[in-house]
């Protein structure tokens, strides 16, 4: 591949479906909060000013430890205005973000509310400034329990709307079964919001098959180890349950050796919807720029590819069909 085709592909505009609004929080930006309020965060940082965390289980603490700094809705306003001046640099014009109720007022409508008003001004001037669009998909997490998912999916059906297009599931997914929060999943989908969940990231594909069994998502946070079960491709492909594939996430936390290890040349061969996303970009030192290249180096693939991939995006993103449309003709630039 030559120089000038690279650099066609890393420019592309993009189209990212999985990431965690605070997972996109810039380390600096964390710890500038926390001199702010005086809180000692310390421990979460490396001497190099990143993150620091041993494995996923100790960066989900890590994760809640920075987002305890983000205590108002101006600070999530910050937040918003920040993470997308970064995204949009990497040429993501179209981007949907995991939004947690828990961490915005402790799962509190009438707070929720209030932090939602706040980041959506945010978001509305980036879009103007910027020309990057933002939806939130509201998660609960999966190790906070069902119960405190009722209150998320409460959260979420008050303010689905064109903004809050969707409701999922983040957190450790070693922890309960995907049908424990069938409650919250129906609350959502009655309310009219469209449904995700994080499986098949740490656990086997059966979790990818019971996410769209018992909780009936239409697509699945990573999903990269249903790999292993060709009746699941299979399903997958027919169902067209599209796949948030976070290739550097995947690598830096040890979901596979290396990248040319990873399963999603595979799966796209087997026909199943494959989009590319993030994750946490800061956490997993990553950025979408820096996947389209890895991607392209590793499996070889061409302009047409990546174009490809976000054809298939955005016809899976959760948004109205105008900005659809919308967002599509952008995508067909030369
Ligand atoms: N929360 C933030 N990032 C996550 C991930 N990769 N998997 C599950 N929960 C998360
Ligand atoms: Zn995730």
């Amino acid at each position: 591949m030559t120089e000038e085709e690279l650099h066609a592909i890393v420019h592309l505009p993009k189209v990212e479906l999985h990431t965690h609004f605070e997972g996109m929080a810039p380390p600096a930006f964390i710890r500038g909060l926390a001199k702010e309020k005086k809180v000692d965060l310390s421990r979460i940082f490396r001497p190099d000013g990143s993150y620091d965390y041993r494995d996923f289980w100790h960066f989900l603490e890590v994760y809640e430890a920075a987002t305890s700094v983000l205590k108002s809705p101006e600070d999530f306003a910050r937040l918003c205005t920040a993470v997308l001046e970064e995204s949009a640099a990497n040429g993501v014009v179209y981007q949907e973000t995991f939004l947690s109720p828990d961490f915005c007022g402790g799962g509190d409508v009438a707070a929720w509310k209030e932090y939602l008003h706040a980041i959506r001004e945010a978001a509305t001037v980036a879009e103007r400034d910027l020309g990057i669009t933002l939806r939130g998909v509201i998660t609960c997490i999966r190790h906070f329990g069902s119960d405190q998912a009722r209150d998320t999916a409460c959260c979420a059906a008050e303010t689905a709307g064109d903004f809050i297009t969707g409701f999922g599931m983040g957190g450790d997914e070693k922890k309960g079964r995907q049908r424990d929060f069938s409650w919250a999943f129906d609350c959502a989908r009655e309310a009219g919001l469209q449904l995700t969940t994080h499986a098949g990231e740490w656990n086997g594909p059966s979790e990818v098959r019971e996410a769209v069994e018992d909780l009936g998502v239409e697509r699945i946070g990573h999903g990269v180890n249903a790999h292993t079960d060709p009746a699941l491709l299979e399903m997958l492909a027919e169902r067209g349950v599209t796949l948030e594939v976070c290739p550097g996430s995947n690598v830096f936390l040890g979901v596979f050796p290396s990248l040319d290890q990873h399963p999603i040349a595979k799966l796209r061969k087997a026909g199943v919807p494959v989009t590319i996303s993030t994750d946490d970009p800061p956490f997993f030192h990553t950025t979408m720029r820096k996947e389209y290249e890895a991607l392209a180096k590793t499996f070889r693939w061409g302009e047409e590819d990546f174009r490809d991939l976000n054809r298939i995006a955005i016809g899976a993103a959760f948004c109205d069909e105008a900005t659809r449309s919308a967002i599509a003709k952008r995508l067909e630039q030369p």
